[in-house]
């Protein structure tokens, strides 16, 4: 994705071309990038030899999930909705992890009758749920249990997950005792410790600290765990200042730890696989004039990405064409909704804007259209996919009838 001359392009296609012919606000994906930023992962942690299990909700759309399938990955899910989802997509439930604090019962049932990979359980009352069904259906299930090792993962507290005061997980000494029920259990089999300490990490301290818990309380339990699912959380370069995880040297802190303890990897990123091959091609519905900023009110809005309102997360706005112009009035890039919050971004020394013009919300595709909603009745956006100069609409803009 880039510039030819002035003119935006997603691989061979014209990105205005795209927003006169589906019409905005449009999610436009490259496959080339998705197939890339695969590519780059399973390198980058080569000796690790890892389960790579995409984490779905970072993105749930059918037809990407199907790709995704095609380049290897498995699943990581958090929901009967995004289980259904990744098995129509063609994930084998040996390549399924099923993470969450408040799995129901059906949802149990039903990944016990689907036989996934394994359902990481957050705590006592899930364990002991999941040996009463199991029992029912005179299975023995494959378990992991999350333990939550009170790391502090150094991003958004809004996106951490790790430290004792969040919910996610079990402590310490929960993890040893439910250790012990488990071996006991003729229903379940304990075969993975998981962990997950939050998203967007940029740094390899939090994850080297977390390899540390890992590493004293698996000495401690002197249980062999056949899998340590070290979930996702691998950040990436939405400022677009060459900031990211060294994913190299997190291998190699793996590798360490490995060398202590013989078991299988599994990785549950989303945002590292489709995080960038996203952007949201929006239109300026109008530009208001303010006294000391000018409002771009475009037809996005936080029903259609939420980051920014949710985490007062920043995603670079571009110009789908660019000029020689710049402005010295502050711009101040809004959506319609009647919300204050619903703002992205506020930008200084932006090219000249007008009404109608283009622009594209950058790194859109983790947690972008799976957080989209229909406040203020507003209908869910088109997505496309471009490979090559294909363009594929794998999901279409709801119409006035879906939503009335
Ligand atoms: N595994 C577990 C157990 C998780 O809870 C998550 C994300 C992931 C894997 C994938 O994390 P990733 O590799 O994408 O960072 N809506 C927020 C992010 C919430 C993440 C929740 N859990 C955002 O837009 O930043």
């Amino acid at each position: 994705m880039r510039y030819k001359k002035e003119n935006f392009f997603i691989e061979k296609v014209k990105a205005s071309i795209l927003a006169k012919k589906y019409s905005t606000p449009l999610y436009c994906y490259s496959y080339r990038k998705l197939n890339e930023n695969i590519n780059s992962f399973k390198r980058s942690f080569k000796s690790v030899n890892p389960l790579i299990c995409f984490s779905v909700k970072s993105n749930a759309n059918k037809l990407l999930l199907n790709e995704i399938r095609k380049l290897g990955l498995g699943a990581d899910v958090v929901s009967i909705g995004e289980l259904v989802r990744a098995l129509k997509a063609g994930i084998k439930p040996n390549k399924i992890v099923f993470s969450g604090v408040g799995k129901t019962s059906k949802e149990i049932n039903y990944a016990i009758q689907k036989k996934i990979l394994l359902i990481n359980a957050e705590s006592k009352s899930e364990v002991l749920e999941i040996e009463r069904l199991a029992k029912i259906k005179k299975r023995k299930v494959n378990i992991g249990i999350r333990l939550n090792p009170n790391t502090d993962a150094k991003t958004l507290s809004q996106i951490s997950t790790g430290k004792k005061e969040n919910k996610f997980g079990v402590s310490e000494k929960a993890f040893l005792d439910l250790i012990i029920y488990s071996k006991k259990s003729n229903f379940i089999n304990l075969k993975c410790l998981s962990v997950h300490i939050g998203s967007q990490i940029l740094n390899n301290k939090p994850y080297e600290k977390m390899l540390k818990v890992l590493e004293k309380i698996i000495h401690k339990s002197k249980f062999n765990f056949e899998y340590i699912d070290l979930g996702g959380g691998m950040g990436i370069d939405y400022d677009n200042n060459k900031k990211y995880l060294n994913l190299q040297k997190y291998s190699h802190q793996i590798n360490e730890f490995l060398k202590k303890y013989k078991t299988k990897i599994i990785f549950e990123p989303g945002r590292a696989i489709i995080g960038n091959t996203g952007i949201l091609i929006s239109q300026i519905i109008y530009i208001k004039e303010g006294d000391n900023k000018n409002f771009i009110i475009l037809d996005a809005a936080m029903n259609d990405l939420m980051r920014p309102a949710l985490y007062n997360a920043k995603h670079r706005i571009i110009p789908l064409k660019k000029t020689n112009t710049k402005s010295n009035k502050i711009y101040e890039f809004v959506g319609p909704i009647c919300e204050s919050t619903d703002k992205f971004l506020t930008q200084k020394k932006f090219q000249k804007l007008k009404e109608k013009d283009f622009v594209a919300i950058c790194d859109v595709g983790a947690y972008g259209m799976s957080l989209s909603s229909n406040y203020n009745l507003r209908p869910k956006a088109t997505e496309i996919l471009i490979k090559n100069s294909k363009i594929q609409i794998i999901y279409k803009r709801q119409n006035l009838k879906d939503l009335i």
